[in-house]
């Protein structure tokens, strides 16, 4: 799962109060992180804290951190260094700052983020978000460092948000219903820093989806790092997959699009595949990293599918879903990895044609098999090979936006455009989308004709009769 890094929104109704705590948290990573901030802030409501998006402003900054790669935690060092010279800043106005490491890098780090970033008072892995208010108090007098895999699970014990606080978050929202990985895929710190893997029990997933729903949420995003090998515990005392997890979810009333990342090939049930075939609430877009098109760079990271395979289950998807879009992953220059299995790669993307990717160079991760393997590739190779591939994605993406030019699609409609009277969603396909119409309400899902592909949206006006609709 790849996303920006941003801080979790506005600051809360009331924050203008001198007398309210003030809370500031910066999401790194994925969206399971930007999920993660929300519910921390939700953890601390309670506790008097209000949001802000003003770090000089704050009581509390939480720096929610992601490990999967180098330059990610790097960043969150140079981060550390500007807020302990804005906590500099406030203690000079009188004002006392507290600095909380979460996530990936305080899971993996520990006590090391104490050492080379000394001033943090609370370094906290995921799992203990919910321990949140006690650990601050602690950490008022010491500092503290829970990495532990407490026997609780904090999802049980997280409270909800407030229904404003919900909508003020947006239409679409996200909601993590598994955890962790045991997939163990050689280059990857996830089964390290997120630990094994777990699955949120159905009925606390269709809870939290009605709370969403009955707030005014009209797309919800399901998220776990390895989604689709979800198996939560089903009201009959089962253990349900995700395709039959999505086909309660779209009986819920407002739910109108379910979206899931990340999800592993080994993992693409037929189950799932047939609710892409008969549910109108699935979106036709799926993201399905392959990280490498050669099977010898399959094998050795630990991928546990070979090109065809990956090639087999593409199909098994189209065949239920004709028009769905894909998105993958892709590493370049893992150790050992030669021209020709480089060119693997790029024959896999020709065969299967991505709408987005997301791709990187391999770097190694401290305490994973790959970082220990010889045959490193060269820094310039890899920046050779990254480009290359990116190049081609980019034209894929560009083919597959231009195909929508012309057609009709239903928007989600998310928040006001760029510029006044416009509007801005997303098509079925995660295509963002501007409307050049006024009056159209935020949730609004309407039928629109692209006219023009810009550099990084599609525009297009609301559809009229005789238009040719691509989706339901
Ligand atoms: N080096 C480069 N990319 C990595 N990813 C995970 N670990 C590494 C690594 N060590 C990429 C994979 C994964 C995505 C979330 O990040 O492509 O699917
Ligand atoms: Fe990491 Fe592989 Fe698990 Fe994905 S499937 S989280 S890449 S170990």
């Amino acid at each position: 799962m790849t996303s920006k890094d941003e801080s979790t929104g506005a600051a809360a109704p009331g924050s203008g109060s001198g007398e309210a705590k003030k809370l500031y948290v910066r999401s790194y990573g994925c969206q399971m992180n930007v999920y993660d901030s929300q519910r921390m802030v939700d953890a601390l409501a309670p506790e008097g804290y209000v949001e802000t998006t003003d770090m000089a402003d704050a009581d509390v900054v939480v720096l929610n951190t992601c490990h999967i790669r180098e330059k990610a935690a790097e960043k969150v060092y140079s981060e550390l260094g500007r807020v302990r010279a804005t906590r500099r800043e406030r203690a000079e106005r009188g004002r006392e700052t507290r600095i909380v490491v979460a996530g990936c890098v305080a899971q993996a780090e520990g006590g090391e983020i104490l050492r080379r970033a000394p001033g943090v008072d609370l370094v906290v892995g995921p799992q203990g978000y919910h321990r949140l208010p006690r650990l601050l108090d602690e950490a008022a007098r010491r500092p503290v460092v829970e990495t532990e895999f407490p026997v609780e699970s904090k999802f049980d014990a997280l409270p909800a948000p407030r229904p404003e606080k919900v909508l003020a978050r947006g239409v679409s929202a996200f909601l993590t219903v598994q955890e962790g990985c045991d997939k163990f895929c050689t280059f990857c710190v996830v089964p390290y820093t997120r630990g094994a893997e777990t699955s949120r029990p159905v009925s606390a997933v269709l809870d939290e989806a009605r709370r969403l729903a009955a707030a005014g949420v009209r797309e919800i995003t399901l998220l776990g790092q390895n989604v689709n090998a979800y198996h939560g515990e089903g009201p009959d005392g089962r253990d349900w997959t995700l395709g039959r997890l999505m086909r309660a979810l779209a009986e819920i009333e407002g739910v109108a699009r379910l979206r899931y990342t990340t999800s592993h090939p080994l993992d693409m049930e037929q189950e799932l595949v047939e609710a892409h075939r008969d549910l109108a609430a699935m979106m036709p877009y799926l993201h399905l990293p392959v990280q490498s098109g050669s099977d010898r760079i399959l094998a050795a990271m630990n991928r546990r599918h070979t090109r065809d395979a990956y090639r087999a289950v593409i199909d098994r998807v189209r065949a239920a879903r004709p028009d769905i879009a894909l998105s993958s992953d892709f590493i370049v220059g893992f150790p050992g990895e030669t021209a020709a299995d480089f060119e693997d790669t790029m024959r896999l993307l020709e065969e299967v044609g991505f709408a987005s990717s997301f791709s990187f160079k391999y770097s190694p991760r401290p305490g994973t098999p790959a970082a220990e393997l010889g045959a490193q590739v060269p820094e310039a190779v890899k920046t050779e090979r990254l480009h290359a591939l990116q190049a081609l994605l980019a034209r894929q993406q560009t083919a597959f936006n231009a195909a929508t030019v012309g057609r009709t699609v239903d928007v989600l409609v998310e928040r006001p455009g760029r510029h006044a009277g416009q509007v801005a969603g997303k098509s079925p396909y995660l295509q963002a989308v501007q409307i050049d119409e006024p009056g159209i309400a935020i949730g609004d899902i309407v039928p629109v004709t692209i006219t023009r592909q810009g550099t990084n949206s599609l525009f297009g006006r609301l559809a009229g009769a005789g238009s040719e609709r691509l989706s339901a």
